[in-house]
């Protein structure tokens, strides 16, 4: 891997802006939506559990439908892909065990090598406090997704915009994800910035970094 540089990496965080317009006519092709896809199933996540799955949504008709439930936010409509972030509502013993083989899988070892690993989890996620919020817990490592994929969108130039105000009962009913269980979380509309948004050229507002940044 070749690192980029500092300023390369700034000029990216500087870059990205949460676009309020895009360009309808501007799509994302395949290769840069591939890679994105990958930051996304790359991402890293508590325990390496997952508890997450993302809806990449381009048919313009359900997003017409989502439109209303998005505060009217047309970034819905008009972007190239609308990513959709889905949370675990619950955690299960099964959750656990099908992580165990996958890991098991992948790496090509015994599972039986693993059970210590499988305990740890056990006792923190199904046995433990940590049982009691895991909608919230869930929620959080798809946040890390979403981190992840806003700073890997702009390093390849494109132009993505984080969406909180939505209505996730509304989106569930809609994108039929009650009892599947996962439950919409975020959202992020990808695309490219149309000319006319001036919210590209305004200056970042952020409190100064000694407020921020404390060294000890
Ligand atoms: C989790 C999250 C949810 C957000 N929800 C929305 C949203 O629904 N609509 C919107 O236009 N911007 C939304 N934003 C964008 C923020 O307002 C924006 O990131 C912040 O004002 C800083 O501006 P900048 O991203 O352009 O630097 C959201 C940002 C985050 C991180």
């Amino acid at each position: 891997m070749n690192p980029i540089s500092t300023e390369q990496l700034t000029a990216a965080q500087e870059w990205r802006y949460a676009t309020k317009i895009f360009d309808p006519a501007r799509k994302i092709p395949a290769a840069t939506m591939a890679a994105l896809e990958e930051a996304l199933v790359l991402s890293p996540s508590s325990f390496g559990l997952q508890p997450y799955q993302f809806l990449i949504i381009t048919d313009r008709a359900v997003r017409e439908k989502l439109l209303p439930f998005t505060w009217g936010q047309k970034q819905v409509t008009d972007c190239s892909h609308y990513v959709v972030f889905t949370a675990r509502t619950q955690l299960s013993e099964e959750n656990i065990a099908s992580f165990i083989k996958r890991i098991a899988e992948v790496r090509d070892i015994a599972p039986d090598s693993l059970t210590g690993y499988r305990d740890m989890m056990h006792g923190n996620l199904i046995a433990g406090p940590r049982s009691n919020v895991i909608p919230e817990w869930a929620t959080r490592q798809a946040y890390i997704a979403l981190g992840n994929l806003m700073t890997s969108a702009a390093l390849l130039g494109v132009d993505a915009c984080p969406i909180e105000g939505f209505e996730p009962e509304k989106y569930d009913e809609m994108l039929t994800l009650n009892g599947s269980g996962f439950a919409s979380c975020v959202c992020c509309a990808l695309g490219y910035r149309a000319a006319g948004d001036k919210y590209a050229t305004l200056p970042k507002v952020r409190f100064p970094a000694d407020e921020l940044v404390h060294r000890i």
